[in-house]
């Protein structure tokens, strides 16, 4: 149905009552719904959101328990737990004094970059950085084994080159370009520089991986591409901003990823992990462990009809990856459009037309829930321009009542993504007994959605509070620290390191 302006600005002459409704929805009283019905009913329907998808933090103890749970089971046995606590085979983690040549290859996200690094005699201090990013076709990311490998040694092939001619020492050297993989999928790693592709995630879906060891794979890419390489490491994301903000900070004790996908990355002792047998390796080493968070799903979550949909729709993701599809960057913009829907649908949110881009997959993205729910300018001029660049939504069809709803709404999918995230750090912190013992702690972060999106990290900080509870202090002693890169960065740094042993 197309968008019928009159209805809209029928809604739109309701003028300041739906402020006052959704105000009402907050502080509890409701006369201003008693006069105009079509509030009242989307007071309501707020309501009933609200209460499904912030449920009262007692409520929230039993999924922070739940996690906690399969987050043991995930250490002690393998394949037991949703949450995958991956061995890393990372047991040295960076101390700046690594030095030389190095290359990551970082693929994750539909798009994949390629980095040359110079890594300075001085410590901690990177000499040289020069990054390419190049968008990966869709074609690719959904085609054959082949078709992604070729794809991305090319690139890297034709990169090193780049390099290569611009330092003429380092391509007359005997010795192949040292590289490391970051590739930001789960993988059962063999070794440092060997793992098989577990799953594929974040809509990847590449024929003929799963299984296989990816390392190998890229090798024999590169071979093909006339450039082979020594690809010495092969790590996630998650392990790679731990180990990159390590080069700079030591306290760095955890590597969290918020963007397109999440993720986080732990060190605690080898002996906390009794499945992974691995020989050579003291027992009160310390190690990295891939947790895979992302992964976990139960009936706790709170997930209301349009997760249930949103999940249907993700293709051979679906039944996966339940609590990252309620936070991650992939997914918010998504949920907030499929809510938006709904209250068109059912309390006339738009009068009595649907604009139809609403009813599209896709149509909203993450970035525009971030400016819709940033938006602080008197008339919530960027949530009317939202509207209309992503619905064809006139502004002068959409009083500031509705505006303001409407941020409402989309911002409990924030509120939702930061209270989740939340709840897992909590429950990482209670399996390594930090509660018992605090100290100040460095958390190393990369991705989007905790980056660019200040309102998300302040909703972090308040149920961090949340789920303390009578110690809320305790948030001040975690540092997040952003580190943009940072597992580009892992990867060439743990192949120099692995280079030089
Ligand atoms: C997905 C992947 C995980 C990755 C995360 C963030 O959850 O399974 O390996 O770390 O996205 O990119």
């Amino acid at each position: 149905m197309s968008l019928d302006q009159k209805q809209l600005r029928k809604v739109g002459l309701a003028g300041g009552a739906l402020a006052a409704a959704v105000a009402a929805a907050y502080y509890g009283y409701d006369q201003y719904t008693k006069r105009y019905p079509v509030y009242k009913e989307q007071c309501a329907l707020f309501k009933e959101y609200e209460a499904a998808m912030l449920p009262p933090r007692s409520e929230m103890q039993a999924l922070e328990d739940d996690i906690l749970k399969q987050m043991q089971t995930g250490m002690d046995k393998a394949n037991a737990s949703d949450i995958l606590m991956l061995p890393t085979y990372v047991v040295k983690l960076p101390t700046g004094d690594e030095t030389g040549a190095c290359y990551a290859i970082d693929i994750g996200g539909t798009n994949f970059r390629v980095v040359y690094y110079k890594l300075s005699d001085k410590r901690g201090v990177i000499e040289e950085q020069v990054m390419k990013q190049v968008a990966i076709p869709k074609a690719v990311y959904t085609g054959s084994c082949n078709q992604l490998f070729d794809f991305l040694a090319e690139q890297l092939a034709d990169f090193i080159k780049e390099q290569e001619a611009r330092h003429k020492d380092a391509a007359a050297s005997a010795a192949l370009p040292v590289v490391g993989f970051c590739f930001s999928f789960a993988v059962e790693q063999q070794a440092l520089n060997s793992g098989k592709l577990m799953g594929w995630t974040k809509g990847f879906d590449v024929d003929g991986v799963v299984g296989k060891d990816v390392v190998a794979l890229l090798s024999e890419a590169l071979a093909r591409a006339g450039k082979p390489c020594r690809v010495l490491a092969l790590i996630n994301d998650s392990v790679g901003v731990l180990t990159a903000s390590c080069y700079m900070d030591t306290a760095t004790e955890m590597g969290v990823i918020l963007g397109t996908g999440t993720n986080a990355c732990i060190v605690d002792k080898v002996s906390k992990m009794p499945k992974w047998k691995v020989k050579g390796v003291e027992h009160d080493t310390r190690t990295a462990i891939n947790t895979e968070w992302g992964c976990y799903g139960s009936v706790l979550l709170p997930r209301v009809k349009e997760d249930l949909e949103l999940d249907a729709a993700s293709g051979p993701q679906q039944g996966k990856m339940l609590i990252e599809k309620l936070m991650s960057g992939l997914y918010m913009g998504d949920c907030a459009r499929r809510l938006l829907l709904s209250f068109a649908q059912r309390a006339s949110l738009f009068g009595d037309v649907i604009p139809e881009a609403l009813t599209k997959k896709d149509s909203f993205s993450t970035a525009d829930l971030c400016e819709i729910e940033s938006d602080v300018t008197p008339h919530r001029s960027h949530v009317a321009r939202v509207l209309q660049q992503t619905m064809g939504v006139y502004p002068d069809t959409v009083n500031l009542e509705t505006r303001y709803l409407i941020q409402s709404i989309v911002r409990l999918v924030v509120r939702r993504s930061a209270r989740m995230a939340a709840i897992l750090l909590v429950a990482v912190l209670r399996l390594q007994g930090w509660q018992e013992a605090p100290r100040r702690l460095v958390v190393a972060v990369d991705g989007g959605v905790f980056l660019k999106y200040h309102n998300w990290r302040v909703f972090l900080d308040t149920y961090l509070r949340e789920a303390f509870g009578s110690r809320a202090e305790l948030t001040r002693l975690i540092q997040f620290k952003p580190t943009a890169d940072g597992s580009s960065f892992g990867a060439a740094v743990l192949a120099a390191a692995a280079a030089s042993s």
